[in-house]
Formats: structure tokens, sequence, C-alpha cells
């Protein structure tokens, strides 16, 4: 049981290492389970923990129509300034020296839901990197877009993992 549980728990302290030890998350949002499966193939390459920035309320398939302009989506993404709600944040996130923020890319930046996850979070000192997946576009805009939002963070390499 004990194991259960600390297998399943998000971002949980379930590796024992030595306490200069780098360590490595990688947070991810999904909305339809292709990120999901690029973070869980990262993770287990970085040798890192994951953890899932999950909505508060699920997108559904007519929230993610992007030709739908009253789409919940849409309308996200129209409002920069927008933060959706996420289910939790990460209680242990100062044990991480590397952060791995992986979506999906929508209208060819990162979802407003990866704004709230850093602004949730204290990042600093902390090195990040971006991933995503996509139809198509490539990662380096969504990366740059990061990058100028939130310029006091130190933001390393980024991979499209399509
Ligand atoms: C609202 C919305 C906007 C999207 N915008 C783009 C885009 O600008 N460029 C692109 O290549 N793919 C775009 N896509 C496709 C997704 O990035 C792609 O299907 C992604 O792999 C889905 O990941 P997920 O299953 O983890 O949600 C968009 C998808 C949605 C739902």
């Amino acid at each position: 049981m004990v194991a259960v549980l600390i297998g399943t728990t998000a971002c949980a302290q379930n590796r024992k290492e030595n306490k200069n030890m780098k360590r490595t998350l990688v947070a991810y949002f999904s909305a339809t389970g292709t990120t999901r499966a690029a973070a869980q193939k990262l993770a287990k390459e970085k040798n890192a923990d994951l953890f899932e920035i999950a909505p508060d309320v699920p997108y559904t398939s007519a929230d993610l129509d992007w030709r739908d302009k009253q789409s919940r989506s849409t309308k996200e993404m129209n409002d920069k300034s927008f933060r959706p709600a996420i289910k939790g944040t990460c209680p242990n996130i100062a044990d991480y020296d590397t952060i791995w923020i992986g979506f999906p890319v929508w209208w060819y930046t990162a979802p407003t839901i990866i704004n709230t996850f850093i602004e949730a979070h204290d990042l600093s000192g902390k090195t990040l990197c971006v991933f995503a997946t996509s139809g198509g576009s490539g990662v380096s805009g969504s990366a740059k877009d990061l990058k100028n939002t939130y310029p006091h963070y130190t933001w390393g390499e980024s991979r499209l993992m399509n």
C-alpha cells in the first residue's frame, strides 16, 4: 500500500538519493494524451519524476475545437492574461534543479495553463527546459514566448517530441 501511494503521488520524493545529486522533474500538460506519452518517455530518459499539470476543469473535445471562435481553447488563447485553474501544485518543487515543462502547441505557442503552472511555483535558480508535441509546428516559437514572458528565469534546451 505504501509503495502504491508513493508510486502514484505526483512529483513526490520517490527516489532515495544523495542530497547533492541533481534532480529533474518533467511537468506536463496534455489535453488528449500525446504529450503525456512524450512526458513519460522523457522522464524515463532523464530518470526524472513526473508531474501532471491538470486543469481544474478538463478540456472536452468541443473545448479543443480550434475552428470554433467561441470554443474554450480559442477564447483562452486569445486572452494572453487568462490563467486556467490547475488542480494542484508540486509540493516539493524545491527539490528539483532542472524542470522540463511540456505541452501541446496551441496556436503556435504554449497553452495558457503553462503560465498558470509557472506562476504558481518559485522556479528561481532552476534550469527550465521546454518540450512540446504538435501537429507540425516547431517548439522554438513557444520556447521564445516563454523566455520573453519570464526573462528572470534560466531557460535551457527545448525539444519537439512528435
Ligand atoms: C486548440 C488547439 C490548437 C492547436 N494549435 C496547433 C498549432 O498552432 N500548431 C500545431 O502544429 N498543432 C496545433 N495543435 C495540435 C496539437 O498541438 C497536437 O495535436 C498535440 O500533439 C496534442 O497534444 P495532447 O494530446 O497532449 O493534448 C493544436 C491543437 C489544439 C487543440
